[in-house]
């Protein structure tokens, strides 16, 4: 079957001249639908860099990237930012929430960028937030909730319009162990409802829930245990 993500040749280079970094070089890398796989790697490997590639966040200064079989690596930052909107659910270390907004409002915001209708919007938030066991707290603003809490309602978010690809950079790293655990919990529970998931982490134990584990150092894929 077509992966999900396919990756061939992809570098990334940030500066020029003297400065230049190749904080992904030459990287190959497929996923199909309904897997899980962590990447792991040492701070500054490029693992960052290759989750805002594969999120759609940045471009790559070369190779291809096919995203359920269509290249995003050539298109502009409108069709871009549908296909991320679309087709990836973020969910990163720091929540990102916007602080102004209820959890509710903020669940429903990326369903109101993709043009859904009000009504449909409140009902796939309330779903997503009830799904992440935040049904009472729906109201609430961020700076009203645990880390832990806020973490879910980013799930909840990320979630909602049902995108194919679960995209998480260290969502564990900004909480204690078991409020992380719980997380991670929850994670693998949308995992094993079909949902394909890719988890960034440097902590080796978080990435051990994970039943494909890439290696990423200096920018290059240097183990793979789905690799023949
Ligand atoms: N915008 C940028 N401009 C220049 N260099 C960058 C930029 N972003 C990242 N880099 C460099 O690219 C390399 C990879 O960085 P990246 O952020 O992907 O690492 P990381 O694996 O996510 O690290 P960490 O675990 O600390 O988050 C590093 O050497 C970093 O300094
Ligand atoms: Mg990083």
């Amino acid at each position: 079957m077509e992966p999900l993500i396919q990756l061939t040749d992809i570098s990334k280079i940030y500066g020029s001249g003297e400065a230049q970094i190749h904080a992904l070089d030459r990287v190959t890398l497929s996923i199909q639908r309904g897997e899980f796989a962590a990447i792991i790697g040492h701070s500054g490997s490029g693992k960052s860099t290759l989750m805002n590639l594969l999120g759609c966040l940045d471009f790559p200064t070369q190779g291809a990237y096919l995203l359920d079989g269509k290249a995003v690596s050539g298109l502009d930052d409108r069709r871009l930012s549908r296909i991320r909107n679309q087709q990836i659910g973020f969910i990163f270390q720091s929540f990102n929430l916007v602080p102004g907004l209820s959890a509710q409002e903020n669940v429903e915001l990326p369903l109101l960028y993709r043009g859904i209708p009000r009504a449909q919007r409140s009902a796939l938030a309330a779903r997503a937030l009830e799904r992440v066991g935040l049904s009472q707290r729906t109201s609430h603003l961020p700076g009203q909730l645990s880390g832990g809490q806020q973490q879910r309602v980013a799930i909840a978010r990320a979630i909602a319009g049902s995108p194919p690809v679960l995209l998480a950079d260290e969502p564990t790293g900004n909480l204690d162990s078991s409020a992380g655990q719980q997380i991670m919990e929850l994670l693998c529970g949308l995992w094993r409802q079909g949902r394909t998931l890719i988890l960034i982490t440097h902590d080796p134990v978080v990435a051990q829930t994970a039943p494909r584990i890439i290696r990423i150092q200096d920018g290059k894929i240097v183990r793979d245990s789905a690799a023949i």
